[in-house]
């Protein structure tokens, strides 16, 4: 029986610096392995066939909905000199799509794994960083790149556009509690929001940029010293900017609120907002199994921790 290759992607957590990263300023990201994404992919002498949540037919018949998806096997196939055979590819995922844990990269990342791994291939960061990194500029106009360099690495990064991740490690006795509101966050509409902000009122989106970067460098300072009650404040004075953003919603504040009265050190949307996930930082377990439990009352679709203990591999 032929080779099955496999490839595996978690998703991530931006910690700091979302949108600002955008502009060349640095952010802070953390791999969130609750949740991971694999594609399995066999050699055939049919039809290139796809069986993810959006389709399940010929590659060729794909829907717009998956096109990144598409180019993205077919770059990869072509890079590797493979495409001569059919495929069967098939995509599982238990991690939630637009709710910025970083799904389109991870899935992207999945793909090529897999694609080189039923190839007997090994993969650079650099090929992998180049084909993944075209499908992102398909999923949403302006990438920073931060997505796919902390799911590729599967470990904390600090992150700034144009330069290689640098590895972090991240020991904090703190618990980071993560809650979905079930609606999709909007990649493109809330970076083309900001820009729009920017354009329209550039002195006072550059300062609260500089802010932003201010708060980043912050929260290197607060995980190296291990300093809980300063990153929870970091990050709620983050929220602030980002809500003069527009990229919250009326949601993400309810279950931010919600998260502090609970007895959150502080809370923050993580990655585009407009929907998708917030994150509430705890002093302990039993804090965050408080906030929780608010959280849940508050509506949330589903709530994860991530104990800063053990995010570094
Ligand atoms: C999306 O996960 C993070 C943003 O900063 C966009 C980007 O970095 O490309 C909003």
């Amino acid at each position: 029986m032929d080779r099955v290759g496999k490839g595996v992607a978690s998703g991530k957590i931006i910690l700091m610096g979302e949108h600002a990263v955008v502009y060349g300023k640095p952010a802070i990201a953390l791999p969130f392995t609750q949740a991971s994404i694999e594609t399995k992919v066999q050699k055939t002498n049919e039809k290139t066939l796809i069986e993810c949540i959006y389709f399940s037919g010929p590659l060729e018949e794909a829907p717009v909905v998956i096109s990144g998806i598409k180019n993205l096997i077919n770059n990869t196939l072509n890079f590797l000199n493979e495409e001569n055979f059919g495929l069967s590819i098939s995509i599982n995922s238990n991690l939630p799509a637009q709710r910025g844990l970083g799904s389109s990269a991870a899935v992207s990342v999945s793909i090529v794994r897999a694609l080189f791994d039923v190839f007997n291939r090994d993969i650079s960061d650099e090929s992998l960083m180049e084909l993944v990194g075209y499908a992102e500029r398909i999923h949403h106009i302006n990438p920073s790149g931060l997505d796919v360099n902390v799911i590729a690495a599967g470990q904390p990064v600090l992150f700034k556009r144009g330069t290689d991740p640098v590895p972090l490690k991240v020991a904090m006795d703190a618990v980071l509690v993560i809650a979905d509101t079930g609606s999709m966050g909007q990649t493109r509409e809330a970076v083309t929001n900001v820009s729009d902000l920017f354009q329209s009122n550039p002195d006072e989106i550059k300062s609260a940029l500089e802010k932003l970067e201010e708060l980043t460098l912050a929260t290197l300072v607060h995980l190296e010293n291990n300093d809980v009650e300063n990153l929870g404040a970091t990050m709620s004075m983050a929220q602030e900017i980002l809500t003069k953003f527009k990229v919250s919603n009326e949601v993400l504040d309810l279950f931010i609120i919600e998260s502090i009265k609970a007895g959150a050190l502080g809370a923050k949307i993580t990655g585009s907002g407009m929907g998708g996930c917030m994150i509430a930082l705890c002093s302990d377990k039993q804090s965050a199994d408080k906030v929780m439990s608010a959280l849940d009352k508050a509506g949330a679709k589903a709530v994860w921790t991530l104990d800063m203990k053990d995010v570094t591999l």
